[in-house]
């Protein structure tokens, strides 16, 4: 039986392409999918999203996938798409939200492209719906459907997911549209963050710019009749998808030999803290001679939003700070850093975690960072996790080294510790952080943000799996 869950999101399961009239499906690059994707082929149901392609041809129709749930795609004009996903979403809330204002563009014109697309969502979503579905909204793009959901069905039980973080309210009314995204957001019943700083600073919004009456202990807001449940709830990976046999990369295992590997694997956004993760490890090899030539830092830095101009400008001072590190301390032998700069396929990322001696995360600031829990739910052996204190999951992880992203001499000191950590402590350490991987897996987080919820849908009471 199909569950009666429909999951609305900016980005879907596949990236769409059509080539010659025939349309091919790509695996979306996100952590979102990663994240909701389990979830879905568990339930069941249909996932609303935009695939990447635009609805300028004449005649265009959005296409329908029916395999373990059903995606519908949702069509945007090219100038829906600046507006909408690279103007207000990532070039405002995206910058805002990772505590970065200096980043942040204002656009009235933007914002109401947002809105329109916002409603355009809400029409195709209510389109969908049947008596008993529970509508499941993800994320920064989409804060208004609540709203215009609840507009037209008072009664439509409505979560939403909210998957970076949610910074202090001086920052979040920096932009003039926060009262709107507010009650755009409270027009669902339950509204989800990965850690307690996140709702604690949504709640306090609300209390501030609404004036409503909020509860910190119970996490609930009053609000046109309503009661609103806010939860903090970390999102768990599906731990099983990272413990099969992967083929070797023969490239990369050639270009590691004989080497200790530090790893990185990021989208090239500026928040992930890629140029200082270089510095830092510049700094590690100028204060350690002796370990030059046997050590690399592998980066995967995988493209992302290149449309917009700070992206850009990013990818490229990322790559010239790793030049210089390789001009200053490389030969014709060795170069410290290798920047694998292109998607991986979940199946190569598994070997490349495998062969890693520590991973490094440097975030300057992340909602949650699901890397670091793949890289420790794929290794067999012990392996040292170097984890951003200003990332979520160093809230869960905290037997990892945590770092300062901000001081290369902190992220120095680190790399060496990692390196030189005895086999008994990182043992220690890595059964600790294996434990929170696997105890708050991807159903832990399901149930516990939305357990009840999924039971009473469709029948009012029973089990919510297929
Ligand atoms: O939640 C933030 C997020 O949307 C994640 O799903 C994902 O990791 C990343 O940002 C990808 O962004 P985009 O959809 O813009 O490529």
């Amino acid at each position: 039986m199909r569950s009666n869950l429909l999951v609305v999101s900016n980005r879907g399961p596949f990236t769409i392409e059509e080539n010659n009239g025939s349309l091919k499906c790509r695996p979306a690059v996100s952590g979102l999918v990663s994240a909701v994707l389990p979830a879905v082929k568990k339930i069941g149901g249909t996932w609303l999203a935009w695939a990447g392609r635009f609805a300028e041809k004449p005649g265009e129709v959005q296409a329908v996938i029916k395999d373990e749930f059903q995606f519908v795609e949702i069509l945007l004009s090219r100038k829906e798409v600046e507006g909408y996903y690279e103007g207000y979403a990532n070039g405002v809330l995206w910058p805002l939200c990772h505590l970065m204002p200096e980043k942040v563009k204002l656009s009235e014109e933007n914002y109401q492209i947002y809105r329109e697309v916002n409603y355009k969502f809400a029409q195709r979503a209510a389109a969908l719906l049947r008596s008993g579905t529970l509508l499941w909204i993800h994320d920064y793009h989409l804060a208004l459907m609540p709203h215009f959901i609840r507009q037209k069905n008072s009664w439509q039980r409505i979560a939403f997911f909210w998957h970076i973080p949610f910074p202090p309210v001086e920052l979040f009314t920096i932009q003039p549209w926060a009262e709107e995204l507010l009650r755009g957001l409270l027009g669902a019943d339950i509204i989800g963050f990965h850690i307690d700083d996140y709702r604690e600073n949504f709640l306090r919004a609300v209390e501030r710019v609404l004036r409503l009456p909020v509860n910190y202990e119970w996490g609930t807001v009053y609000y046109n009749g309503r009661e609103i449940l806010v939860k903090a709830v970390p999102i768990g990976i599906e731990t099983k998808n990272f413990q099969k046999e992967v083929p070797e990369i023969p490239e990369i295992k050639e270009e590691i030999a004989g080497q200790k590997v530090f790893l990185g694997v990021e989208r090239l956004d500026y928040t992930k803290g890629l140029k200082e993760k270089i510095q830092g490890f510049a700094r590690f090899l100028e204060s350690n001679p002796e370990y030059w030539g046997k050590v690399k830092l592998l980066q995967v830095a995988v493209p992302t939003r290149e449309n917009i101009d700070q992206y850009q400008a990013y990818a490229r001072e990322v790559l010239a700070e790793a030049a210089k590190v390789n001009e200053r301390f490389g030969n014709n032998q060795w170069q410290p850093i290798k920047i694998l700069k292109r998607n991986y396929s979940q199946e190569e990322l598994i070997y490349l975690y495998r062969i890693a001696d520590a991973l490094v995360i440097t975030s300057l600031e992340d909602g949650l960072n699901l890397v670091a829990k793949e890289y420790i739910a794929s290794k067999k052996e012990p392996g040292v996790l170097i984890l951003s204190k200003r990332t979520g999951v160093a809230r869960q992880l905290g037997a990892a080294l945590l770092v300062n992203p901000y001081s290369p001499e902190e992220i120095a000191l680190k790399l060496k510790e990692a390196l030189e950590m005895p086999d008994n402590l990182k043992k220690k350490s890595f059964s600790f952080l294996k434990e929170q991987v696997i105890l708050k897996n991807n159903e832990w987080w399901l149930e516990n943000f939305l357990g009840k919820e999924l039971r009473f849908m469709d029948t009012g009471f029973g089990k919510y799996y297929r």
